[in-house]
């Protein structure tokens, strides 16, 4: 049977894995480490999957802008998690600026990018679609349009 690897790195207040739950690959299953976009590293899934990512030995660039759609200190805690981590880096900006987010990216390079930055939630819809629109949509593209720095399709 083949060995399993865990994949337990030392981020900042000790060694172990930033989560609390058994955490084993295959070795052939495993990836070469890449340096990973993860936008909402806020959120309640943009934070998970960074600190997967961080515990498995990418390097993250976060981008979250912290808005107030619920509880900010939550979103600090979450932070908290994972700033310390050599393999974070973290950005306080909108994905619709899309001259900071091109100036990020370029930055760091990303191989890959996952976007969870987001207005989540039904019931908020009603009272307020515009905030959907302009995260989910307008947002989008914007990162979508600063991804293409790394492409060449755009300078
Ligand atoms: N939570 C779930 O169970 C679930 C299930 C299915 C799909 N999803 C989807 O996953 C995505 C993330 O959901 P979540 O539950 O983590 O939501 P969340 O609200 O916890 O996280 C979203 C994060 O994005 C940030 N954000 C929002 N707009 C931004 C902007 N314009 N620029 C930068 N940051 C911005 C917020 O500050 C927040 O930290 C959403 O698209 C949601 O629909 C979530």
């Amino acid at each position: 049977m083949p060995a399993t690897v865990s994949y337990a790195i030392a981020h900042g207040r000790g060694h172990g894995p930033l989560l609390h739950t058994p955490h084993t690959v295959e070795p052939s299953d495993r990836t070469p480490a890449m340096k990973v976009m993860v936008t909402g590293t806020a959120g309640f899934i943009g934070n998970a999957l960074a600190i997967r990512l961080l515990e498995r030995g990418d390097e993250v660039l976060g981008v979250d802008n912290l808005n107030d759609y619920y509880d900010v200190q939550l979103k600090r805690d979450r932070l908290a998690r994972i700033s310390s981590h050599p393999g974070f880096r973290d950005a306080r900006i909108d994905i619709e600026d899309l001259a900071a987010m091109t100036r990020v990216v370029k930055d760091f390079r990303p191989e890959r990018v996952v976007n969870l930055a987001a207005q989540a939630g039904v019931r908020y819809s009603l009272t307020n679609p515009h905030a959907y629109i302009s995260s989910n949509i307008q947002g989008f593209a914007e990162h979508l349009r600063s991804c293409a720095v790394i492409t060449g399709s755009r300078t």
